[in-house]
C-alpha cells in the first residue's frame, strides 16, 4: 500500500480465526494495514504469535480452538481488555480431511468437519453478537466456499458444511439487521494456501487459468467489514476466478 491510500477500516476492532496462516493472515495482514485492530485467533500459537509481532501493536494473537464455546468466551474478553468490543468478525477457520466420502466417513470424521466448519462459525457468531448489539451494529464475514455452492467429490462433510455456512449467513442476517449487524458470506474458489498445497487440482477447472492469491480474497473480506458495504448483508459473494460458471 502506498502511504497516502485511504484507510479502509480504520477504528475497527476485528477477529479472525484461523488467522495464522493462509487466507486468514491475508486477511489479518490486510484489516491491519487498512487501520483495523486485529485478532488472530488460531490453534497455532507459534504461527499466530509470529505474524502478530510482524504486524505490530495493533495486532494480537490468541489461541483459540473454534469449536470450544468457552475459548470464544475468553477471546470476546481478552479482546476487550487489549482493545475494545469486538465490531468485526472472520470466520475463517476451516478444516478438509482427506478422503471424505459418504461411504467411508465414520460418524467422529462426519462430526470433526461439521464441528470446525459449522458449528465454529455458529459459536463465534453467538460470541461477538451481544457487544456488537451493545455498541450499535457490526460486520460478520463468514467463510463459505465454491463447495457451498456445488458439490466437491470426496468432500462429502466438507461440502454439507460449506452449504451450511450460506444458510448459518442468511438466517443470522436476517435475524440481526435490526441491530446494524451485518453477515455475509465469502465463497472462494482454489486458493493457493497450505489447505490445497498437496491436492491434485485441475487449474484447467477455473476459467481465469490460475488459482486465487488469498489477498485477492482479503480484498472482498476489506471491503465487507468497512462500512463501503453498509447496504450489503446476507449474501453470497462468489469470488472463485469462475470456477462456477459452467
Ligand atoms: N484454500 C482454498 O482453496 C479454499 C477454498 C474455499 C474455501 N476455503 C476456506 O477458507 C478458509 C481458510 O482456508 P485456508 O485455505 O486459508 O486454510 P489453511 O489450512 O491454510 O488455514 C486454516 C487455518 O485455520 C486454523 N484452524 C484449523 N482448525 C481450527 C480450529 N478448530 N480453531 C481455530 N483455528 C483452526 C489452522 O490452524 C490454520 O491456521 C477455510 O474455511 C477453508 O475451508 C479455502
Amino acid at each position: 500500500m502506498t502511504q497516502n491510500a485511504a484507510k479502509r477500516v480504520d477504528g475497527k476492532i476485528a477477529v479472525i480465526t484461523g488467522g495464522a496462516q493462509g487466507m486468514g493472515a491475508a486477511h489479518a495482514r490486510l484489516l491491519a494495514e487498512h487501520g483495523a485492530q486485529v485478532v488472530i485467533a488460531d490453534l497455532d500459537d507459534s504461527a499466530g504469535e509470529v505474524l502478530a509481532k510482524e504486524l505490530g501493536p495493533d495486532a494480537l494473537f490468541l489461541h483459540l480452538d473454534v469449536t470450544d464455546p468457552d475459548q470464544w468466551k475468553s477471546v470476546v474478553r481478552e479482546t476487550q481488555t487489549h482493545f475494545g468490543t469486538i465490531n468485526a468478525l472472520i470466520n475463517n477457520a476451516g478444516i478438509l480431511l482427506p478422503n471424505d466420502t459418504l461411504e467411508t466417513d465414520t460418524l467422529a470424521q462426519y462430526r470433526k468437519v461439521i464441528d470446525v466448519n459449522q458449528v465454529g462459525i455458529f459459536l463465534g457468531m453467538q460470541a461477538v453478537v451481544p457487544g456488537m448489539k451493545q455498541t450499535g451494529g457490526g460486520s460478520i464475514v463468514n467463510i463459505s466456499s465454491t463447495a457451498g455452492v456445488v458439490a466437491f467429490l470426496d468432500n462429502f462433510a466438507y461440502t454439507a458444511a460449506k452449504w451450511a455456512v450460506r444458510g448459518m449467513t442468511k438466517a443470522a442476517a436476517l435475524e440481526l439487521a435490526s441491530h446494524k449487524i451485518r453477515v455475509n458470506a465469502i465463497l472462494p474458489g482454489e486458493v493457493n494456501t497450505p489447505m490445497i498445497a498437496d491436492l491434485d487440482l485441475d487449474v484447467t477447472a477455473t476459467p481465469l487459468g490460475r488459482f486465487g492469491n488469498p489477498v485477492e480474497i482479503a480484498y472482498l473480506a476489506l471491503y465487507l467489514v468497512s462500512d463501503e458495504a453498509s447496504y450489503t448483508t446476507g449474501a453470497d459473494h462468489v469470488i472463485d476466478g469462475g470456477y462456477t460458471l459452467p
